[in-house]
């Protein structure tokens, strides 16, 4: 079968077909590595990837991260499971850039949809380098300057991860081994040398060194610019789609709008390195 790359919207998206990621060659794994550079978010339906297969194809592009907070798999602590039914999933209906609260963050990540509800539970997808590219010169230039500072806390909150006295202390350890960090408002992306946005609702909490309401009121502006309908997609899941996305220029959002209908998403997230800004 041949391989085709089917685009979904000008600034963020492809579908591939005619690839199994469950045994995937040297040739196919480049060509996934160009189209998530060129693409940003890559889909793949119909895929039956065990947990394991799941590691190897995410060890393609590099070392897996550890979760501190959410539940993996049973002897695969590599792959965490987003179960609607065992945990509070709700913060990732913030559009939030993965694990931005640590010195390095996430790379990308490879998600595998196991059981989706009938109706909702869709995800969506935005550009943070379409974002930008979309400011005047001004802005970008204002930004440049400027750093932010990310918190574990905005996304994992006590009230929905403290339930117990041990659920507690679990998370106060979990938020004193993740102290909040500081990133370059505008990062440069590593491989594409793209400039894009780097906050996002789900960790960042203020604009370094400025003044409160100012710091909010420029974020506020900055998140509501990027998720717009330009910049971004949705996705509708099945049961086997497999979704990759580049971290790194990217934010997301998984709608929580199916009550109680059963959703679970198996995840490996791949580490990355520290964010920086270079002019152009
Ligand atoms: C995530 O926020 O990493 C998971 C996205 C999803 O469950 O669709």
């Amino acid at each position: 079968m041949s391989i085709t790359i089917t685009p979904i919207k000008p600034a963020i998206g492809a579908v591939i077909d005619g690839i199994d990621l469950s045994d995937i060659h040297e040739q196919e794994f480049d060509m996934i590595k160009q189209a998530l550079l060129d693409y940003q978010v890559i889909f793949f339906r119909k895929q039956n990837l065990t947990p394991s297969k799941q590691v190897a194809l995410a060890k393609g592009f590099g070392s897996l991260h550890i979760h501190p907070i959410f539940p993996h798999i049973l002897d695969v602590p590599e792959i965490i499971v987003l179960d609607s039914h065992q945990t509070d999933l709700r913060d990732n209906e913030l559009w939030h850039t993965d694990v931005t609260f640590s010195q390095t963050p996430p790379l990308g990540c490879v998600l595998h949809a196991i059981k989706v509800p009938e109706k909702g539970g869709d995800t969506l997808w935005a550009s943070l380098s379409a974002a930008y590219d979309d400011l005047d010169d001004d802005t970008k230039a204002k930004l440049q300057s400027l750093n932010a500072v990310h918190d574990i806390r905005l996304s994992f909150p006590k009230e929905r991860f403290g339930q117990t006295a041990k659920d507690i202390a679990k998370l106060e350890q979990i938020i004193k081994d993740n102290p909040s960090v500081i990133h370059p408002v505008i990062r440069t992306h590593p491989e594409s040398g793209r400039q894009g946005l780097f906050v996002s609702e789900g960790f960042t909490s203020h604009i370094d060194g400025m003044e409160k309401n100012e710091s909010r009121e420029l974020l506020d502006k900055l998140f509501a610019h990027s998720i717009q309908d330009k910049f971004s997609l949705r996705w509708q899941w099945q049961a086997g789609d497999v979704a990759i996305w580049d971290n790194r220029i990217t934010q997301h959002k998984a709608l929580f709008d199916y009550g109680n209908a059963h959703r679970i998403m198996h995840r490996a997230t791949v580490n990355g390195d520290v964010p920086y800004f270079k002019a152009d």
